[in-house]
């Protein structure tokens, strides 16, 4: 390991990562293997690329991956609890991992993400599921290291939650998943305070990265085959605007553009609020930028978007579709809806598939709104009933379903560049891969090909994806 590697406050954890190292060393040569682990990722993209990094770690100390988690030595859970499913599923799992740990008591089990920087999660966790061995949160994860050595040296449990986020470090190891694309933080935290959304108590205030931090990691990435990258924020559009100078997001897409090599530049979130005609400009014009956009909605009715404070109108938010629209006229958009948020009535729900239809978009994810304690929706009165939630779920899809086929059938016969990602589940003679508009395609290929932007002619419109065939690869 080089020292020098590395800057910042990730220096902290090198001594941390050797001392580990050492241990895992000793470990292979005494047993003839390495010590695996196992990382398990719920949530959203920010999750999977945090987990990107504590994977980096891993590998850095001396750990390799296994796939079953029962040969594991090492148990990781990176956590969501945006809704209250994902949390059930930890719990569950937890439960499974305690019996597991009675039959390997040297596996070791820790527990991070959005979910154990909320309080009450934290007390249930030291009450009832003491077998969990490490606990860190979404803003000390790059001390990964320093928790495990310190679980190793003591055997005892060990937990650091950080209420508040620290500055930003830099520079820690990751392991990408994709050789072809990566993501790229820009930013971190929100401060919108949506009334039903969770993320602004468990991932702190909204900060950004310098420019210059950015687009030095681009470069690095596309230096090593990078294609292809999302930068990643809850909300991009409101980018640099904690920094000194200020930057906007448009001025950094502009920049990045002009990285020799890169061939696509995608984003998400943005918050409609924020959009700005400067930013529509700046996808217009770089021609690296993907016609795509993810544009939450979460309701087509301005009152209840005035109750989960989002601060747009059902008429802004066309209003601005129409604006981007008008100056990207082959974008795809997307979108984000919850269904049965309190106080939701049939009017208002009918509202919300008025925008579905009269926006058309390529992809939308649709949710159940779910309680969240401590949010402000979750004390609402007039809490809509479960059945009746589910009933509008389902009429949502009959309206958007049709609708997605709809907008994709302009595509077919289309020649288009598609980025040949993966082997496809469809069959290991295809592959599979995106369009500029994130439309997923699969076609008949070598896996020699992935990496690869190949011009791919969409014959069959299947809804959700689409079957290709390669042009001109006679
Ligand atoms: N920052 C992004 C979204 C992050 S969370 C944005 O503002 O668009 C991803 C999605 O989860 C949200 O867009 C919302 O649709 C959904 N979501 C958040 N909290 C929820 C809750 N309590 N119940 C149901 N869905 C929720
Ligand atoms: Fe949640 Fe709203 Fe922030 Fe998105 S913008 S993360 S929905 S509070
Ligand atoms: Fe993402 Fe879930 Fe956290 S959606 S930010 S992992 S609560």
């Amino acid at each position: 390991m080089n020292e020098n590697q590395y800057h910042g406050a990730f220096q902290t954890q090198v001594p941390f990562m050797e001392q580990v190292r050492q241990w895992n060393v000793a470990y292979e040569e005494k047993n003839g293997r390495k010590r695996r682990y196992f990382c398990f990722t719920m949530g959203c993209q920010m999750n999977a690329h945090d987990s990107e990094k504590i994977v980096g770690m891993l590998e850095e100390m001396g750990y390799e991956a296994t796939q079953a988690e029962t040969d594991a030595d090492f148990v990781i859970y990176n956590t969501c609890c945006i809704r209250e499913n994902a949390e059930q599923k930890v719990y569950g799992k937890l439960g499974w991992l305690h019996h597991l740990k009675r039959t390997k008591p040297e596996l070791i089990v820790a527990l991070c993400g959005c979910m154990v920087q909320q309080e009450t999660v934290l007390e249930k966790l030291h009450r009832s599921y003491r077998h969990v061995d490490i606990i860190f949160g979404t803003h000390n994860l790059y001390k990964l290291p320093e928790l495990l050595d310190a679980r190793i040296q003591s055997g005892s449990p060990v937990c650091d939650i950080w209420k508040e986020q620290g500055d930003i470090v830099e520079d820690l190891p990751s392991h990408r998943e994709h050789p072809y694309k990566a993501a790229v933080n820009i930013m971190y935290g929100c401060n919108n305070f949506c009334s039903y959304c969770i993320v602004p108590y468990v991932r702190g205030r909204e900060r950004s990265r310098e420019m210059a931090d950015i687009l030095a990691e681009v470069e690095a990435l596309v230096k090593d085959g990078v294609k292809e990258i999302m930068f990643l924020g809850q909300n991009v559009n409101s980018y640099g605007k904690t920094l000194s100078p200020q930057v906007s997001f448009a001025q950094l897409l502009r920049e990045t553009n002009k990285i020799e090599g890169l061939e696509r530049i995608r984003f998400m979130t943005s918050h409609p609020k924020d959009l700005s005609d400067e930013l529509i400009s700046a996808m217009a014009e770089c021609e690296k930028v993907c016609h795509y956009l993810h544009l939450p909605v979460q309701s087509g009715s301005s009152r209840v978007l005035k109750e989960m404070n989002r601060r747009y109108t059902k008429e802004q938010y066309l209003a601005l579709v129409d604006k981007i629209k008008a100056a990207i006229p082959d974008i795809f958009l997307s979108t984000d809806i919850i269904v049965g948020f309190p106080g939701e009535t049939e009017e208002d729900f009918e509202e919300t598939l008025d925008v579905v239809r009269k926006v058309g978009y390529s992809t939308a994810f649709t949710f159940l709104y779910s309680k969240r304690t401590g949010t402000p929706a979750a004390v609402m009165e007039n809490q809509v009933e479960e059945a009746v939630a589910h009933e509008r779920f389902d009429r949502l899809l009959d309206v958007l379903n049709p609708k997605i086929h709809e907008i994709h059938s302009g595509l077919v016969g289309k020649t288009l560049p598609v980025l040949a990602e993966e082997v496809s589940r469809q069959g290991e003679d295809m592959l599979s891969g995106r369009t500029e508009q994130n439309t997923l395609v699969h076609f008949p290929g070598d896996p020699s090909l992935i990496g690869q932007i190949l011009p791919v002619k969409l014959t069959e419109n299947k809804t959700f994806y689409f079957l290709g065939e390669r042009v001109g690869n006679e």
